[in-house]
């Protein structure tokens, strides 16, 4: 493929991603926009493949490589669960971040790409290597921790050493100056001592990063390391003269800083503080602890026939999902429990927190896929009024997204961030399978007021009943 060819396609490609994040910012695009964006990956795959840059002996690496790596996204695609998706998405990113530090590395050792520059863009390509290497290592070891926090296989409660802002400023101190190092070394072999001390304290500050970080702030964490990854690619793009790589990049991590933005706001939080760590340091306690706004009660229990009888007899329905309806797979049950209050008059409409479930849009997609129309879905801002309106607002498998205490406990880990209101309605049902916390690990107040019932037990389980019961 000639050198203008390859360009054509990658303005193409590039033209491809952008209309791809526009359809991506709306569900009823969605679909759309999820297809440009493979039209786009493949154009731009083959350009780059098939271009100039790609001599012939190298193909049977790249063709190993995407078999590989082809084989290993099959597979992880056919088995990941929908529940599992945050964290394949956070080694993702991991990926993105490791696959930068190596191209740095490789193209500072590869005596072809070192030797073609001299004098200022010399340096200036030296700066790009380092500062690629830099953001890869701190995306790759804060997206591993990432995935182990959204697994659960590290805990979700913050790690705050002692002094750890001074420790970040040492660290930043330390980096800089190996920067000016490694920019007046002559030879590769100089240059490698300051790139490796300033990898290893990135991948440092990387993980330090992430496990300061609590449990609710969590969202924030996933998408600004989406925004890393991004400028890891440009980095990698600007490494390796790539404009296609450069202009993607940019794009994912402009994207995913505008996303940290919309998802601080959700939370109330400051991003600066966000990133700074400490938030949510209290550590998975049971509800019945009670630490919330007000001392925890008696809660009381309601059976499915009895949420039918509830649901049968309401005008007004908000149903709020959360990540227990995620794990349940409840949502096609929601459906048809809709369908039916509606063909009976019900208006039921659906609640959706910004940070709701383990991804953002999480609900939205599993909506998405059970078939329930988009006009009525609705974000949390256009339906927090409409709860004292409200006779039932039924609470499938979330918590932290309805706590009361976000709004009335200021010593609240989650303190200020915006919820639904649902105790506003005349009665409020929360269906879970114990009493214990949410993600965030604080107590509920919700499940002691006096308009809540609890419908203990597994989501789809108990949905089932309820609309056996509807239909009975
Ligand atoms: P959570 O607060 O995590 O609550 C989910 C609840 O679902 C749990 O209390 C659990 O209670 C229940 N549950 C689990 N499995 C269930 C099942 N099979 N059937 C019925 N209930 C089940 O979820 P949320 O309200 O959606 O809030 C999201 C939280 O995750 C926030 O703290 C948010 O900051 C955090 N987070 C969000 C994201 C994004 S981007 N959305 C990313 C990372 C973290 P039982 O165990 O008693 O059943």
């Amino acid at each position: 493929m000639s050198a203008t060819l390859a360009t054509v396609s990658y303005i193409g490609a590039t033209i491809l991603f952008i209309l791809s994040l526009g359809g991506l910012s709306n569900p009823e695009t969605s679909r759309r926009g999820n297809l440009y964006g493979m039209i786009g990956m493949t154009l731009a795959v083959v350009a780059t493949v098939f271009g100039p840059q790609v001599t012939p002996a190298g193909y049977a690496w790249i063709i190993g490589a995407m078999v590989v790596g082809g084989s290993v996204g099959l597979y992880a695609a056919r088995v990941v669960k929908m529940t599992q998706m945050p964290e394949l998405v956070a080694l993702m990113h991991s990926l993105v971040g490791l696959a930068a530090v190596l191209v740095g590395y490789a193209n500072y050792i590869d005596p072809a790409a070192s030797g073609m520059f001299q004098g200022v863009e010399k340096t200036i390509h030296e700066i790009e290597i380092y500062i690629g290497i830099l953001i890869g290592a701190v995306t790759f070891s804060g997206s591993v921790i990432a995935f182990g926090k959204l697994s659960a296989k590290i805990s979700g409660k913050p790690m705050l050493l002692p002094g750890r802002h001074l420790l970040n400023l040492a660290g930043l101190l330390v980096v800089v100056f190996f920067a000016w190092r490694f920019i007046n070394t002559h030879s590769v072999a100089d240059g490698m001592t300051p790139l490796i001390v300033m990898t290893i304290i990135a991948l440092l500050f990387g993980i330090h990063m992430v496990m300061a970080i609590g449990g609710a702030d969590m969202p924030v964490v996933v998408s600004m390391l989406n925004s890393y990854s991004g400028w890891a690619a440009a980095a990698t793009g600007f490494m390796l003269n790539n404009d296609l790589l450069i202009v993607t990049g940019a794009l994912v991590g402009s994207s995913g800083a505008i996303l940290s933005y919309i998802m601080c706001r959700a939370m109330n939080r400051n991003f600066v503080s966000v990133i700074a760590g400490g938030f949510g340091t209290e550590g998975g306690k049971p509800a019945a602890a009670g630490s919330g706004g007000e001392p925890a009660g008696e809660v009381v229990e309601i059976l499915a026939p009895e949420t039918a009888e509830l649901l049968r007899d309401a005008k007004n329905v908000i149903i709020v999902p959360g990540y227990g309806m995620a794990v349940a797979q409840a949502q096609h049950t929601v459906f048809e429990i809709t369908q039916f209050l509606r063909e009976k008059g019900v208006n039921v409409r659906f609640g959706i927190h910004p940070v709701a479930g383990r991804m953002p849009g999480h609900m939205n997609v599993l909506l998405a896929e059970a078939k329930v129309p988009y006009d009525i879905v609705f974000e949390m801002d256009e339906l927090n009024e409409d709860f004292p309106d409200t006779d039932v607002a039924m609470v499938i498998g979330a918590n932290d997204i309805v706590n009361p205490a976000a709004q009335d406990d200021p010593a609240s880990p989650i303190a200020g961030m915006p919820v639904l209101e649902v105790w506003k309605a005349k009665t409020s049902i929360v269906m879970k399978r114990s009493m214990a916390s949410g993600y965030a690990g604080v107590d509920n107040p919700l499940f002691y007021k006096e308009n809540n019932r609890m419908l203990f037990g597994d989501a789809k389980k108990m949905l089932d009943e309820v609309l056996a019961a509807l239909k009975s």
